[in-house]
């Protein structure tokens, strides 16, 4: 499908509340699915991608009934399904799920298969099938790529040293951990995202914390939890970048999870846009321990480029893409360094990114671990969002802000994570429409 975006005629204005958090709700879904009893969740994100990894769980024994993003999940008795389950897009929910399953005594002797979409077939699955490998893990891969085959073994524990700061590593490495007896250590080279560590003493489990280190003993059964999910600021940056990129606006969003491991994004904005957002934490909002607040943006008179600081990366890890396309619209230089990452997401999105902005008319140099992005005008014109998401979203806040009207080319993806995206934009003033 082809969304088109108009430059803003006039300034954006409005209250929007995001959906909710896709990392927390694939989290919350997983860990009802195996919890003893009844789990409830409230904000759940109804998006292909969480609404895949909830009928994962469902084929694999758990009783979910849903109500738009009220969902209750009975769980804690697992049995394999001979029907491959589907990931969808969703590179969270196939690597955590593997992490639970690898080790799960209802599976001992059975086989599940994990599949996904194209994309999720390309990306790295080695990452974790050689850590839950070294835990007596056997799992069955294309090259290291899914499908993955999954037969369930008896698992020791390990302590294990990352390369790269990954939340979904980490993950499944400390799911895998539930069915080993004794301690399972992950440490990271930097801080990635703690939902897992946040969420699983919710649901009973108890889990130690250092820096950039989590621990937990196994084994270790779930019990059922009452989940309230964040708001996604992964979701909510798209509007908060659409307000500080069109002159005069104001807008409200929230609430919203402002994870400090998460919120590398509003730490760049407040370097591009010196207290263009305002945070109101709101008390007692906590969800599975996740700060909240609503956020006030109001567009600053220029944004400037800015050099992100390479230890930003993993906290604003899913919003480069979006951060690229301010910069185009920004004045200076943007320098996006140690990002090397960004090239095995849903697309290769620096690749992915450089080229479509240049499309646009922008300046901008793709380098090996990131991107140098001239600020400047933005031309009209068509764009693709190439099977990513977060691409077509990207583009489609930069179009507000373009000389003419921009055409993004499959822009469907969206669904996977933010279906009310158009809406939502629409509600503030921006004039779309989808053919
Ligand atoms: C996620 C972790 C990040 C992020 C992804 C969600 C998670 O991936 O890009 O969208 O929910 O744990 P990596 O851990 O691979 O960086």
């Amino acid at each position: 499908m082809k969304l088109t975006v108009h430059p803003a005629a006039r300034a954006l204005s409005g209250r929007v509340t995001p959906p909710g958090d896709k990392s927390v709700s694939h989290r919350a879904a997983i860990f009802g699915g195996l919890a003893e009893g009844t789990t409830h969740i409230e904000g759940f994100l109804e998006a292909e991608d969480t609404l895949a990894t909830l009928g994962a769980m469902s084929s694999l024994g758990a009783r979910v009934e849903r109500d738009g993003g009220r969902v209750t999940i009975v769980g804690g008795r697992l049995r394999a399904t001979s029907k491959p389950l589907d990931m969808g897009n969703s590179g969270t929910g196939i690597r955590l799920l593997a992490g639970a399953l690898c080790g799960h005594p209802d599976l001992f002797g059975e086989q599940v298969e994990l599949t996904g979409d194209a994309s999720l077939s390309r990306r790295p699955m080695q990452r974790i099938i050689e850590p839950l490998g070294a835990m007596g893990a056997r799992i069955g891969s294309r090259d290291g790529r899914a499908p993955l085959v999954i037969e369930a073994q008896p698992l020791k524990p390990v302590n294990r040293l990352l390369k790269v700061a990954s939340a979904q590593v980490k993950s499944a490495i400390l799911l895998a951990g539930l069915n080993a007896a004794g301690e399972t250590r992950v440490v990271e080279p930097g801080v990635s995202r703690d939902h897992t560590e946040r969420l699983l003493p919710a649901f009973g489990v108890a889990v130690e914390r250092g820096d950039c280190e989590a621990r937990l003993n196994g084994p270790a059964r779930l019990k059922a939890a009452r989940i309230t999910v964040p708001g996604d600021l992964s979701s909510a940056a798209f509007m908060i970048a659409a307000a500080a990129l069109v002159p005069g606006s104001r807008v409200d969003i929230g609430p919203v999870g402002v994870n400090p491991t998460r919120d590398g994004f509003l730490r760049i904005v407040e370097q591009m846009a010196a207290g263009a957002v305002q945070v109101y934490p709101i008390a007692d909002a906590s969800a599975g321990a996740e700060p909240v607040a609503m956020l006030e943006i109001s567009s600053p008179p220029q944004l400037v480029g800015s050099r992100i600081p390479d230890e930003w990366v993993p906290l604003a890890i899913d919003e480069f893409p979006l951060v690229m396309a301010m910069a185009a619209a920004a004045q200076g230089e943007t320098v996006i360094s140690g990002a090397g990452e960004l090239r095995v997401k849903e697309s290769d999105r620096l690749a992915v990114m450089s080229r479509q902005l240049r499309r646009l008319g922008v300046d901008v140099e793709e380098r090996p671990d990131g991107a140098v992005v001239r600020g400047g005008r933005v031309r009209g014109g068509r764009v693709e969002s190439e099977g990513d998401h977060r691409i077509a979203m990207s583009l489609a806040i930069l179009a507000l802000v373009a000389d003419g009207p921009v055409e993004i080319d499959g822009a469907e993806w969206i669904r996977t994570s933010y279906p009310d995206f158009a809406r939502h934009l629409e509600s503030l003033g921006a004039q779309l429409q989808w053919r």
